[in-house]
This record gives C-alpha cells, sequence and structure tokens, in this order.
C-alpha cells in the first residue's frame, strides 16, 4: 500500500474515533498541520524528477481534499452530537403548570375599609381626610380641650420635639377641618391612622380610627343610635343585633357615650363588645368650626378599624395586621 492511501486510511480511522473539538483540532494538525503527515509529502515533491511531480502532487492533492471532506464531516458530526446534549440538558417540561407573579391583595383593614365606606355612603356619607401629622389647636384646644385640661392625658400623645406639631391621637380633627371649610348639612366619616405612644396584644402605637359626623337641623341621640344600629348590622351581615349607649365622658360631646354591640361568642354566649365613643357635638365645638350651635345640632362617633377588621375576620391579635407576615396577609387575598 503506497504512504497516500495509508495515510488515508488513518485520517479515516482517526477521525471516525473523534468525539470533541479540541481532539478534532489535533488530528487535523497532525495530517494538514506545518509538519503533518500530507504537508510532509507535499514537501517531499521537490526532491522529484519534473517528469513525476505532476502526478505525485495531483495524487496527494486528492487525497488531501478528502481527509479535509472527512475533518469537515467530523465536525458537523461533533457539533451536532453537542447542540443535541445541550438541548436535551436544558429541555423544558412544558407540561408543569406556569409560575405566576404572585398578585398582591388587598390588606385586611384596608379590605374592611372598602366595605366601610361603601356602607355609609348608601346612609348619604361622604369621605374626608385629614393630616396625620396635627396642630395641638385640630387635635384637642379647637376640640374642647384646652392645654392643662385633664383630658388631655386620657391620649398618650406623640410630640414632635421643637414644635406645637403632633401625631394625631385621633381622627376627631378633621371634624373640626371639615367644618370649617363646610357649611351644613354635613355628613361625612374620616378614616385614618392615629398614633399612641402604647404597645401590646390589643394596641400599637399606629392605629386606624373613623370618625363620623353628621350636623343639620334637629339631629339627636336617635339619629346617632340609627346610623350606628345601621351600619353594624350592615358590616357584620345581621339583621337584629342591638346596640348600647352608655353614658361616658369625651370633652367634644354633650351627652358623651360609649357604644357597645352584641356579640356571641364562640361558646354561643352573648356579650357585649365596646365598639367606640360617640355623643352629641358640644355647643363649643360647634362654634369652634364657625357653626351657630342655636341653630344646628349634630351627633360624632370615633371607632376602632383594626377592631372592625378583627371581629369580622377572627384575628385575635392586632399586631399581625401590622407585622407585614406574608403568610398571614396572603389569606385575605
Ligand atoms: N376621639 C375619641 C378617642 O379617640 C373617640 C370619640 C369619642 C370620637 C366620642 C368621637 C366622639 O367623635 O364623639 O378616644
Amino acid at each position: 500500500m503506497s504512504d497516500l492511501q495509508a495515510i488515508l486510511q488513518e485520517a479515516t480511522a482517526t477521525l471516525a474515533a473523534t468525539t470533541t473539538v479540541p481532539h478534532l483540532e489535533q488530528t487535523k494538525a497532525r495530517f494538514l498541520g506545518k509538519s503533518g503527515s500530507l504537508t510532509e509529502q507535499l514537501k517531499a515533491l521537490g526532491k522529484l524528477p519534473p517528469d513525476e511531480k505532476k502526478t505525485a502532487g495531483a495524487a496527494i492533492n486528492e487525497v488531501k481534499n478528502q481527509v479535509e471532506a472527512l475533518i469537515n464531516a467530523a465536525k458537523a458530526r461533533i457539533l451536532n452530537v453537542e447542540l443535541e446534549a445541550k438541548l436535551s440538558a436544558e429541555a423544558i417540561d412544558i407540561t408543569l403548570p406556569g409560575r405566576t407573579s404572585g398578585t398582591g391583595g388587598l390588606h385586611p383593614v384596608s379590605r374592611s375599609l372598602e366595605r366601610i365606606e361603601a356602607l355609609f355612603a348608601t346612609m348619604g356619607f361622604s369621605v374626608v381626610d385629614g393630616p396625620e401629622i396635627e396642630t395641638d389647636f385640630y387635635n384637642f384646644t379647637a376640640l374642647n380641650t384646652p392645654e392643662n385640661h385633664p383630658a388631655r392625658s386620657m391620649h398618650d400623645t406623640f410630640y414632635i420635639e421643637g414644635s406645637k406639631n403632633l401625631l394625631r391621637t385621633h381622627t376627631s380633627p378633621v371634624q373640626i377641618r371639615h367644618m370649617l371649610g363646610n357649611k351644613p348639612p354635613i355628613r361625612i366619616i374620616c378614616p385614618g391612622r392615629v398614633y399612641r405612644c402604647d404597645h401590646d396584644a390589643t394596641h400599637s402605637p399606629m392605629f386606624h380610627q373613623l370618625e363620623g359626623l353628621w350636623i343639620d337641623q334637629g339631629i339627636s341621640l336617635a339619629d346617632l343610635k340609627g346610623t350606628l344600629t345601621q351600619f353594624l348590622n350592615a358590616y357584620f351581615e345581621r339583621d337584629n343585633m342591638h346596640i348600647r349607649f352608655r353614658p361616658s365622658f369625651f370633652p367634644f360631646v354633650e351627652p358623651g357615650v360609649e357604644f357597645d354591640m352584641e356579640w356571641e361568642n364562640k361558646g354561643g354566649k352573648i356579650k357585649w363588645l365596646e365598639i367606640g365613643g360617640a355623643g352629641i357635638l358640644h355647643p363649643a365645638v360647634l362654634k369652634n368650626g364657625g357653626i351657630d350651635p342655636e341653630k344646628y345640632s349634630g351627633f360624632a362617633f370615633g371607632m376602632g378599624l383594626d377592631r372592625l377588621a378583627m371581629l369580622k375576620y377572627g384575628v385575635n391579635d392586632l399586631r399581625l395586621f401590622f407585622d407585614n407576615d406574608i403568610k398571614f396577609l396572603s389569606q385575605f387575598r
């Protein structure tokens, strides 16, 4: 067998066994590189007599072309195998359910508030906001609680150092702000965050209140009781729940009451649950709001929004609402 045939045979066998690109490069160099076996053959051509050169050269080139074709074929085969391996390693299981981007939901307190606003809207109340950083005037003085009045100590107030401002301790200041800018009849609710220096299972330094205010001619405690009864029955999806008033003191109302609602315990026992404070607007408060107490009267109430949400959803620790634990919150989605 001639050298050329031996080279071709060797190249064919080697390339058939080549499975990686680096190995392929080595093989290529071995035959076609600077001192590859075919290159050596070409170099040797020079020593041949002129009449043999032509046929020998053609034979070498023939084999060279064949080897090159073998190399290209091997390369295509190797790349194809590598691609297949890569594709199957990255295989996507199209039968798996898709991963959703986790839609958020309303916080239970916001969810309750939306319902509460809708229920009061059916009774003609509109929603009004006020600032959370309040002045001493709106939070206390205008609500008939002048400086040094003992009722100020009922609230553990966060004062803002170096100013007369504070974090509002209740939503009642919105009453005054609204009265000063509007004429009766007034029928509003004012939901929002309030702040007190207090922290345990039923108190958080930030919590939510809902204020209500109705001013018109001839408004009485009966209107207050009717409004609260209607609201609480609707909110708790009942139709025969009783509300009771207990006399109480708040400087901005006279008479003032605390109101309770009937509540059935898990064991089926009925008890009275305190829901909020309320009363008939004190004449001084109407005056501070620029409204003539001889002509108009009104009622106001304030209740804890978080408390209402806790009762509605059966949550027993107020802090759960503010811990921001997704496991808790996602139950309300
Ligand atoms: N602002 C009172 C508080 O936070 C609650 C309250 C009581 C509001 C009587 C009222 C009211 O509007 O008439 O303790």
